[in-house]
């Protein structure tokens, strides 16, 4: 039985012991401006736990833990560089190509039929030149870093494998011309790259030292030759007021976008944007990546295609932005077809997690098995 004795003191008496206890100093509310702050991460779990949790349901818990875990990396080849024994020595360790070793049926996933909207299917990229390698599901062996070969161009660029998908769902096509609207610090423009099918790519993002990163991420990987301004344009523009300023039309345009970067935000405290000071940057988030969307859908010719993506399971970054971009573009007369892309996610299955059929786009989940992603990606045809 414990008595209440003073604010300091606890009587506590037991069957033939009588001792006082000394309370536990109290959080009193003046101190409450000293007490430390919950760490950013933490703030970003509570808020996933809170809206991930109702989202994904029963899949929550495997996805929580895969983002909480270390996560898994692939090695993209750098076509550029002599990489013969680099392809033999990966698949001595038992690594294989998750491209040229994907499905080799494309069968309709089950389920109920595509909507009206999304009756374009985007074909399979069988002429990707793009090799990623991957170390077998649940082996969590690591890439050593990349080494330079004799003409000093790196042999290969380690990245989250998911973020090619992307890049092949865009499926560019020999001889068409490229933006990547938001392309620092550069994976996926060097993925774009290695298609060796872009005749003009331009490569832009707001921040300088992000463009830096960029820059010198293809100088690394990619002849001199190759990289002069009429091949790869690079810029630290607003992508916002793209249009405003440049009347180009681009083939194919990749808009990846500023997000909560889940992965990253339950990990590390640097560049956290769960920090409280960035509340409002966060919350603005959806409105920045529709406008960028919608910058990318009127710097697309007519019959072109955008590539929409994220590296957050948000449905506010996600469809919820898709929808938002499609209605806006519909207001100033560009119609917009979202594409079926689960002809494409059945090809990559065997490597990937992705969430049962969202309402539009297609989604990788982490798993501890293959523990990718999280990756978003949604692709658009300009119809005029
Ligand atoms: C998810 S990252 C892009 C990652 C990159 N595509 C890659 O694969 O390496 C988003 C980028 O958008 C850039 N960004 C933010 N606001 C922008 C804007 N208004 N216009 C263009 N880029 C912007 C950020 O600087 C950031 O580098």
């Amino acid at each position: 039985m414990a008595v209440k004795l003073s604010p300091r003191f606890v009587f506590n008496q037991t069957k033939n012991t009588t001792f006082f206890l000394q309370r536990r100093n109290r959080v009193k509310t003046k101190w409450a401006g000293t007490r430390p702050k919950l760490p950013s991460t933490a703030l970003a779990l509570q808020h996933f736990d809170a809206v991930y949790g109702p989202q994904l349901g029963d899949l929550w818990p495997s996805v929580r833990i895969g983002l909480l875990c270390e996560k898994k990396y692939g090695a993209l080849i750098n076509n550029f560089a002599s990489n013969a024994d680099l392809i033999s020595a990966f698949h001595s360790q038992g690594c294989r190509d998750f491209i040229s070793s994907r499905h080799s049926h494309q069968t309709p996933l089950e389920g109920p039929p595509p909507e009206p909207e999304l009756l374009h299917q985007t074909p399979a990229p069988l002429s990707s030149r793009i090799q990623c390698f991957v170390f077998p599901r649940g082996d969590i062996s690591r890439f050593k870093p990349a080494r330079p070969d004799s003409e000093r161009l790196l042999t290969y660029y380690l990245l989250d494998a998911a973020s090619v998908l992307p890049v092949l769902a865009l499926d560019v096509q020999s001889g068409q011309s490229v933006l990547d609207l938001c392309a620092g610090p550069g994976g996926k423009t060097l993925a774009l790259l290695q298609t060796q099918a872009v005749r003009f790519l331009w490569a832009n993002d707001l921040s300088g030292s992000r463009t830096a990163r960029l820059r010198r991420t293809l100088q690394s990987y990619v002849p001199k030759e190759l990289l002069t301004e009429d091949r790869v344009l690079i810029t630290s523009l607003d992508g916002r007021q793209w249009t405003d300023n440049y009347k180009h039309e681009f083939d194919k345009v990749l808009v990846d976008v500023p997000c909560t970067t889940d992965r990253h935000s339950v990990m590390e405290e640097d560049n956290n944007i769960f920090k409280r000071s960035r509340t409002k940057e966060r919350q603005m988030l959806p409105s920045l990546q529709t406008e960028l969307l919608l910058a990318g859908i009127k710097a697309t010719r007519p019959g072109g295609d955008v590539l929409y993506s994220t590296c957050s399971l948000s449905q506010l970054q996600n469809q919820c932005v898709v929808d938002r971009a499609v209605s806006e573009a519909q207001q100033m007369d560009i119609t917009v077809k979202v594409q079926d892309l689960s002809g494409f996610v059945q090809l990559f299955s065997d490597t990937f997690h992705f969430a049962p059929r969202p309402p539009v786009g297609e989604l990788v989940l982490p798993h501890l098995c293959e523990n990718f992603g999280p990756i978003y990606m949604c692709k658009l045809t300009r119809m005029n």
